[in-house]
């Protein structure tokens, strides 16, 4: 697939050195930054804002920034993560009070919007907002940590969302985010994924190039 995008989460990179290590992976290939926001209270762990995302942005990465957005409530944030620098935002319909709006909100900042569905939300959320949106996230794992292991039944959702994607004709993104591997990539890519979030996979291999090179291999194989 030409079309592959490899968005490394930085939830397991080095936080000490987090410029470089953000400088590390576009240098080893790959093309957009995944930003994950947890609240500890919608999800029950705790990260990282706008300041750093800014912080990102004044370092000079000028990759596109995609901030999962795991947060309720979740429009007031919105507005500074678009001044910050976010290039595409993400969050999850159980986390705004409308969904619509949030949206809107997101596109009125001038970022790509994208809705996130964990994995017992159901694909019929998707009703009546897709048109409107740039990309969904469909969670293959719960949301509040790296590390976790890919759930299957993801498989089946990302087949479902493709077709949804397909027979609307838009160019929507369809990103998948959780226990993605170099050894189980080629089964997600041939489920309908075109875009690809991978923590744990890249941050914790010696090599980040060598990891990333082998993704995109086994995407297009
Ligand atoms: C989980 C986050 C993911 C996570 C992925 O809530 O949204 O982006 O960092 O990590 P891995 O690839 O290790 O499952
Ligand atoms: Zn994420």
């Amino acid at each position: 697939m030409s079309n592959c995008i490899i968005a490394p989460s930085i939830l397991s990179a080095n936080f000490a050195k987090l410029g470089e290590e953000v400088d590390a992976v576009i240098a080893a290939g790959a093309d957009w930054v995944h930003f994950d926001v947890m609240d500890n209270h919608y999800v029950p762990n705790l990260t990282i804002g706008p300041l750093v995302c800014e912080a990102l942005r004044k370092h000079g990465v000028t990759a596109p920034i995609d901030v999962h957005l795991m947060v309720k409530p979740v429009d007031r944030i919105i507005p500074d993560f678009a001044a910050a620098g976010a290039s595409l935002i993400s969050f999850h319909p159980e986390a705004s009070e409308h969904v619509h709006r949030t949206v809107q909100l997101i596109k009125a900042q001038g970022c790509q919007a994208g809705l996130v569905l964990n994995p017992a939300t159901p694909v019929e959320v998707l009703d009546y907002v897709l048109p409107e949106l740039d990309l969904v996230l469909l969670m293959s794992v719960n949301p509040g940590f790296g590390g976790q292991a890919f759930i299957p039944s993801a498989l089946d959702k990302l087949k479902r969302v493709r077709e949804r994607i397909d027979t609307l004709g838009k160019p929507i993104r369809l990103e998948i985010d959780g226990g993605v591997k170099a050894d189980n990539i080629g089964a997600i890519a041939a489920a309908g994924a075109d875009t690809f979030v991978a923590g744990s996979a890249i941050f914790n291999a010696p090599d980040y190039r060598d990891v990333i090179t082998r993704m995109r291999a086994e995407v297009a194989a």
